[in-house]
């Protein structure tokens, strides 16, 4: 059974990037089953820090949750056009050492989706993405987009969703995305 680790890109309570993670683990076709991961706990890359104590628990977690994933998703907001920093500073961190980069991410299947509550939908962010999925090695879904805008009026005050069009495509996305997992995931 293939199985997908998730990853919001946001640490925020309400946050909309976690919201749509909630949506997509309620529309995962049956027969995948779908973990989430954490980069909360994750500190600041430090070479020093990984000099002297190694790796960080919270990015060993990580890290293994990845490589034991035949697929990951990433779910992430858009700060000034381009990646949230946070979230970028996680993924470098699995990119640690990188005589293990290919244990964690060589040749995983990829998807990202976003969400904002401006009229972007995260294109430009999930568009800087692409040349860091390259360097992991991933092996990125092009399958389907999912790019959510006006977010505020596509989930409701408990964070469900809302949007009829937005659900339809998360299904398209999360049915073809699943589906290049169970073919192309490295079991
Ligand atoms: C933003 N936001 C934002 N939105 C967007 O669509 N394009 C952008 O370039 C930016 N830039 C940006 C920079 C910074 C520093 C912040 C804090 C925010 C707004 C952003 O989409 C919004 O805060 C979302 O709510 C963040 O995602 P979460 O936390 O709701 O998942």
């Amino acid at each position: 059974m293939p199985n997908i680790v998730a990853i919001s890109g946001s640490t925020r309570r309400a946050s909309f990037n976690t919201m749509l993670l909630r949506a997509a683990i309620e529309r995962v076709p049956e027969g995948t089953t779908i973990t989430v991961g954490s980069i909360r706990d994750i500190p600041l890359y430090d070479g020093d820090v990984e000099a002297t104590s190694g790796i960080p628990p919270a990015v060993q977690a990580l890290k293994d949750q990845i490589a034991g994933a035949d697929g990951v998703l990433i779910v992430t907001p858009e700060y000034n056009n381009s990646i949230p920093g946070t979230l970028k500073n996680a993924i470098d961190w699995t990119s640690r050492p990188p005589a293990d980069m290919a244990r964690v991410w060589g040749g995983r299947p990829v998807g990202i989706m976003g969400a904002t509550p401006g009229n972007g939908g995260t294109g430009l962010a999930q568009a800087a993405w692409l040349p860091v999925l390259r360097t992991l090695g991933t092996l990125p879904f092009y399958g389907a987009r999912l790019q959510v805008s006006n977010a505020g009026s596509v989930f409701d005050a408990e964070g469900k969703l809302v949007d009829d069009k937005i659900r339809g495509l998360l299904d398209k996305y999360m049915t073809t995305f699943a589906q290049f997992v169970a073919r192309h995931g490295p079991r």
